[in-house]
């Protein structure tokens, strides 16, 4: 069984992701990890994306996958390092962003998500689960938020990680990302017909993950 989990940049899909997963006993897919360690490797080897063979050369050359810690914590691997902290700077997340346009990414990214789909029960999280990747998955939700709260929610995050950026820098960062993520032409964000859509700007994230197991076990 499929569950998707689409929505903007700063809603709190991960943490409610991965709660549902582990609720559940399903394998969590962090699909915006994978574009976010393509982006790594496209700013390591200062490639142009608009460069589109040496993009495909970049691509044929990168291996992206997932694997575990001792402690049971997923990571994600780029060419067998391990770069989970190193994707989370706000360059690889612009960066993400932009090669998330790029046609030749999205066709590698997608494939890859649809193998690991294949092995049975899986929360997957991202933009395009329940539109794209997954069009048939059993359950679709669709997470929102106002703005504001995105931006406080996301610079939350970033001072947990010892990042003090000022709340309209967040904010400014945020709009930028949804209007790239929603106006591209390739998969762009947009619930699913058929998606649950659930405003979560006064609701905790214990609370999302309720109404979604809820819905699953009717
Ligand atoms: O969820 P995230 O912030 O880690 O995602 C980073 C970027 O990757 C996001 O701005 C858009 C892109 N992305 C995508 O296009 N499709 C997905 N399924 C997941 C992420």
């Amino acid at each position: 069984m499929i569950i998707t989990i689409d929505g903007p940049s700063g809603v709190g899909k991960s943490t409610v992701s991965k709660s549902v997963a582990r609720k559940l006993g399903f394998t969590y897919l962090d699909t915006g990890a994978m574009y976010r360690a393509v982006a790594l490797r496209v700013k390591r080897d200062s490639i142009d994306i608009n460069d589109d063979k040496g993009l495909e050369s970049l691509l044929n050359h990168t291996e992206i996958g997932f694997g575990r810690k001792e402690n049971g914590d997923l990571v994600i691997m780029l060419n067998n390092e391990d770069v989970t902290d190193k994707i989370r700077t706000p360059e690889v997340s612009r960066l993400s962003s932009d090669v998330a346009t790029k046609r030749a990414v999205r066709i590698k990214l997608v494939h890859l998500q649809q193998e690991m789909g294949k092995i049975g029960n899986m929360v997957a999280e991202g933009r395009d689960m329940g539109t794209y990747v997954f069009p048939d998955a059993a359950f679709k939700f669709y997470l929102d938020a106002s703005l504001d709260e995105r931006a406080r929610r996301r610079r939350e995050q970033l001072s947990q990680s010892g990042d003090d950026a000022d709340v309209e820098s967040v904010k400014n960062e945020i709009i930028k990302r949804d209007a790239q993520d929603m106006e591209r032409s390739e998969s762009p964000l947009h619930p699913a017909i058929n998606a649950v859509i659930i405003d979560t700007t006064n609701l905790s994230s214990d609370e999302v993950t309720d109404r979604i197991i809820k819905e699953v076990q009717g």
